[in-house]
């Protein structure tokens, strides 16, 4: 499990301009920082750097996981690693479930071999259980990934952050 994320000196650009000028930034396990600033300072660019978002591209400095290097490593793999960045607005998707939503990224996240995945019981169980902890309605789970209520939205990004 990773301990400790560090950003030491952290250049980034959009199209060619700059917009993270030097980012420091050390967050050990258990910490929560809370980044505040003007519209338009770099929050959002900052976490889209973090994750490796293709638009973003470093150009001076790092950022290490536990003292390892990730900036060349693909969304998915710093996804692996323990990173994750919750959606503001997240997409709507009719026909597919919040479980089978779950179930999908739990697997892609935490399984290499299809057969090391947790049945679809034990999955439940897990689910059933993360639910009852966040008071979450119980048809939340089986509902399609549309448009939700704004404490909705909050609910399933706390999900998210619980279910490592
Ligand atoms: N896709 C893009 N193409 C070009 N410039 C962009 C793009 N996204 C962001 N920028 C520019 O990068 C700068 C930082 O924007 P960013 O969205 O990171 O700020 P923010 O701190 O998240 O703002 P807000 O509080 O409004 O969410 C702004 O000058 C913005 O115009
Ligand atoms: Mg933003």
């Amino acid at each position: 499990m990773v301990t400790q994320l560090e950003i030491k000196d952290l250049h980034a650009s959009i199209d060619g301009k700059e917009i993270l000028k030097g980012v420091n930034l050390a967050v050990k396990q258990g910490e929560i920082h809370a980044l505040m600033g003007p519209n338009g300072s770099g929050k959002s660019t900052l976490a889209h750097t973090l994750l490796g978002h293709p638009k973003y591209k470093v150009t001076r400095g790092d950022i290490l996981l536990d003292g390892e290097s990730i900036v060349t490593d693909t969304p998915d793999k710093r996804a692996k690693k323990g990173l994750f960045l919750a959606f503001q607005y997240p997409v709507a998707v009719p026909g597919v479930t919040m479980f089978s939503f779950l179930r999908a990224a739990y697997n892609a996240v935490h399984t290499t071999d299809k057969n090391e995945a947790p049945t679809l019981f034990d999955f439940r169980e897990a689910v059933n259980e993360k639910v009852k902890l966040l008071g979450v309605d119980e048809s939340f789970i089986t509902r399609y990934l549309k448009k939700v209520s704004r404490e909705e939205r909050r609910s399933g990004r706390r999900f998210f952050s619980s279910h490592s």
